[in-house]
């Protein structure tokens, strides 16, 4: 038996990463799941992942900063799968690294129009849904640069900060309607966004990794885990925690 048996459970940016991770998680718990990604190739590769291990997915294409898109998104959820109870907001992108006063304003909007914008255009149509089917849980993906704040990522801190933010007005908003809402604050995690990170400032690699009290990058599953928990019935008591998954970083 799984923790979250028959239950269905859109993940957005699952082609990835934290994402793929997550949406892997749902299935071995039970779930059926919507794997959102705006990279065809990465969400169809989950997909495959978790029916080859036995689970149930389907694949919808989606830039989660397009309204029509995330409303196609959560209207094929309910079309393929008959109701959507789990939601895990995760696409999100870094952004040049750079000083506040370089930084571009259109790297400035892009980041914000995906990691914010886009977190909320998902809880808006995710939300009626829900209510519809009864209630539900929703896990927003943030960051430790969502607790503390990160030099040279000026768009992606405020972003993230904004995400936790947002996550607790949405809980409260729907506290005694049956949908918890929280966030997961992840440290450094081996994915491809860190990797392009590094590659792009080599020298980050090893004050990332000795920045992380635990010495070592957590990996996808660490943050699936703690995703699966939060919108699982144990978690019934949560919302509108920002749950930082991160090896101690921000308890320095
Ligand atoms: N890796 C880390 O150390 C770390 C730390 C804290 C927070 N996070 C957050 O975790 C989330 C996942 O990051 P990751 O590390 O797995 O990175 P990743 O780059 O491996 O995965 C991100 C996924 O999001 C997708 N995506 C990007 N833009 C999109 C859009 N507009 N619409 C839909 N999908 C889109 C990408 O195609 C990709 O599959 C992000 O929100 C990121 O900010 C990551």
């Amino acid at each position: 038996m799984g923790l979250v048996d028959g239950k269905v459970a859109l993940v957005t940016g699952a082609g990835s990463g934290i994402g793929r991770g997550t949406a892997i998680a749902f299935a071995q718990e039970g779930a059926k799941v919507i794997v959102a990604d705006i990279v065809v190739d990465g969400g169809e590769e989950t997909v495959k992942m978790i029916k080859d291990a036995g689970g149930e997915a389907a694949f919808v294409k989606c830039d989660v900063s397009k309204a029509t898109d995330v409303g196609a998104t959560v209207k094929f959820a309910v079309d393929t799968y008959g109701r959507l109870d789990y939601a895990h907001n995760n696409a999100g992108i870094e952004g040049p690294m750079s000083s506040t006063a370089d930084y571009a304003e259109a790297d400035f909007d892009k980041v914000i129009a995906i990691n914010l914008k886009g977190v909320w255009l998902c809880m808006k149509y995710e939300i009626p849904q829900m209510l519809a089917g009864g209630g539900g849980a929703i896990v927003n993906t943030a960051s430790i640069a969502g607790l503390v704040g990160f030099q040279g990522l000026p768009a992606y801190t405020a972003s993230k900060w904004a995400v936790n933010g947002m996550t607790k007005a949405a809980a409260l908003e729907y506290a005694q309607a049956g949908i918890r809402v929280n966030s997961v604050c992840p440290g450094v995690i081996q994915t491809a966004m860190v990797e392009r990170l590094v590659e792009a400032t080599p020298e980050l690699e090893a004050g990332l990794v000795a920045g992380t009290p635990m010495g070592i990058m957590g990996q996808p599953d660490n943050i699936a885990q703690a995703v699966v928990w939060l919108c699982s019935d144990r978690a019934s008591f949560v919302t509108g925690h920002n749950m930082a998954v991160d090896g101690g970083f921000v308890s320095q």
